[in-house]
């Protein structure tokens, strides 16, 4: 539960992030009556008044929120507990009076950077100085967190100098997804997987985050992060660290992370001429995305016509361990791809002998398949008779979604997260080591890249990226799944 009165301070609080997804998750969490009593602070540059704040957030909940979850009551009691402060994070004096309008208790209390990481320093400087961190303070930051592994390193060490590991979250949404807590379920709560999940069983894994969406009017923080540090170095790797991690002794944020720590420090390094190998690196052509004629990515507004910004990536990836070795990790991210989908694909080895006629050899190995998105589940390719004469075999869809869960509203991500924050449950955030370790394993990759300054391969608005991404795969005799 979340300890009341608490306080939640959201920088960048009418942002794009805050207005999409943390209002309406906080919405989400009052309608289902887990929101103790308490204030949201969004602070803004912007001076706005009250009725025109709460317009605003209202307009945000109602455009984001499906329209069977919207009771007036709830968001009025919603809309009752949040307030607009208008401040400068650059101005000293702005944390004096942030001080006048907190609680001078110690509470629990949440501040969140919905900023880019360039703030954090500042404002935690800001609010150390004014007083306003205490024992009970939090702090969550977004990703991405630092640019490469040295200004990650810069942001890790002076957070700490004003809040403790404990007080700190580090979010990485995908890990609030719903299928990634229940991929740990289906692996650690039951016997059937855990046994089959290593090098003798698995023949390979995928993991791709595909989008329709392009740049949208964000170009003005892609253009300087692309693919690889805005999907790739968290949402993607930490995929790959739920599926490929040991078993952790407990469900505690410690034991959770301690496992990922220890796959990210078994990625095999790529660098140097491993690298044009093993990494494909994209952007965007025009096209047609959603029915739509699209422009490519150059002529996006606010992109530089001759950028070198990459929105998509595929890598193979190892990991170098008694579980893993020799199993490739197909990874691949992108904007304007195909489909909106993200999928892990956990491809079993062919039978050692079959008895069947195989009419579709590739169809007999068995996949466990994990959807997060667009629709949530879990799925098992079997074997079956083909009904009628004969011994045919064809593959079969095993679904592992209990039916009468299908009724219960799946939350969204940054609802779980922002609650698991609210009452201290860190086990789905990052540690401080574990940010760097996945920096330390992409920095050498993005060095290359910077040094070399070349184009990203270009691929048609629409399609599933590269043609060098399929080559990736297909050098190694396989597909990318045909169903992501
Ligand atoms: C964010 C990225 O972290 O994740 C965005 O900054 C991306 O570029 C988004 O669009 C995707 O999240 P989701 O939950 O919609 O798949």
């Amino acid at each position: 539960h979340i300890d009341a009165p608490f306080e939640l301070v959201l920088f960048g609080g009418l942002g794009d992030l805050a207005l999409r997804k943390l209002m309406p998750a906080l919405f989400l969490l009052e309608s289902d009556g887990r929101l103790p009593d308490g204030a949201i602070y969004a602070v803004t540059r912007r001076d706005m008044n009250r009725d025109e704040f709460v317009a605003k957030i209202e307009k945000s909940v109602k455009s984001h929120v499906p329209s069977n979850y919207l009771e007036k009551e709830p968001l009025d009691r919603f809309l009752s507990k949040v307030h607009c402060l208008t401040h400068d994070v650059n101005d000293h004096q702005g944390y004096k009076n942030l001080s006048k309008t907190l609680s001078s208790d110690d509470i629990n209390r949440l501040y969140y950077m919905a900023t880019g990481s360039d703030l954090y320093t500042p404002v935690c400087k800001g609010l150390h100085d004014a007083g306003l961190i205490q024992s009970q303070s939090k702090i969550v930051l977004e990703k991405p967190i630092g640019h490469d592994l040295g200004t990650a390193q810069a942001i890790n060490d002076t957070v700490a100098e004003y809040f403790k590991e404990k007080q700190i979250y580090r979010i990485d949404h995908y890990l609030g997804k719903e299928t990634v807590q229940n991929l740990m379920v289906l692996r650690f709560a039951n016997s059937l997987f855990e046994s089959q999940w290593n090098q003798n069983y698995i023949d390979h894994i995928q993991i791709t985050i595909s989008e329709q969406l392009g740049v949208e009017q964000r170009a003005g923080f892609y253009e300087h992060v692309g693919a690889m540090r805005d999907m790739f170095q968290n949402h993607l790797l930490q995929l790959l660290c739920i599926t490929a991690m040991e078993p952790p002794a407990k469900l505690e944020p410690d034991a959770v992370r301690d496992e990922k720590v220890k796959v990210l420090k078994a990625l095999k390094p790529i660098t140097g001429t491993a690298i044009n190998e093993n990494v494909v690196r994209g952007q965007y052509d025009s096209g047609v995305a959603e029915g739509k004629p699209v422009p490519r990515y150059r002529d996006e507004p606010g992109v530089h016509h001759k950028s070198l910004t990459e929105t998509f990536i595929s890598a193979k990836v190892e990991i170098d361990n008694w579980r893993w070795a020799g199993v490739p990790f197909y990874l691949r991210t992108g904007k304007r791809l195909a489909e909106r989908a993200c999928e892990i694909v956990v491809q079993f080895k062919e039978i050692p002998h079959s008895i069947f006629p195989l009419q579709h050899k590739n169809t007999m190995a068995n996949k466990l398949i994990f959807r997060l998105q667009p629709d949530e589940g879990v799925r098992l390719m079997l074997c079956e008779k083909r009904v009628g004469p004969g011994m045919n075999v064809r593959p079969m869809n095993l679904s592992l979604n209990p039916s009468n869960q299908r009724q219960t509203r799946v939350p969204e991500a940054y609802e779980r997260l922002l609650f698991d924050a609210l009452s201290g449950n860190a086990t789905l955030f990052l540690r401080d080591d574990e940010l760097l370790e996945a920096w330390r394993w992409v920095d050498p990759i993005i060095k290359h890249w910077e040094e070399q300054e070349q184009r990203p391969e270009p691929y048609t608005a629409g399609s599933w990226g590269p043609a060098a991404a399929t080559l990736l795969l297909a050098r190694d005799g396989r597909l990318w799944d045909e169903n992501s």
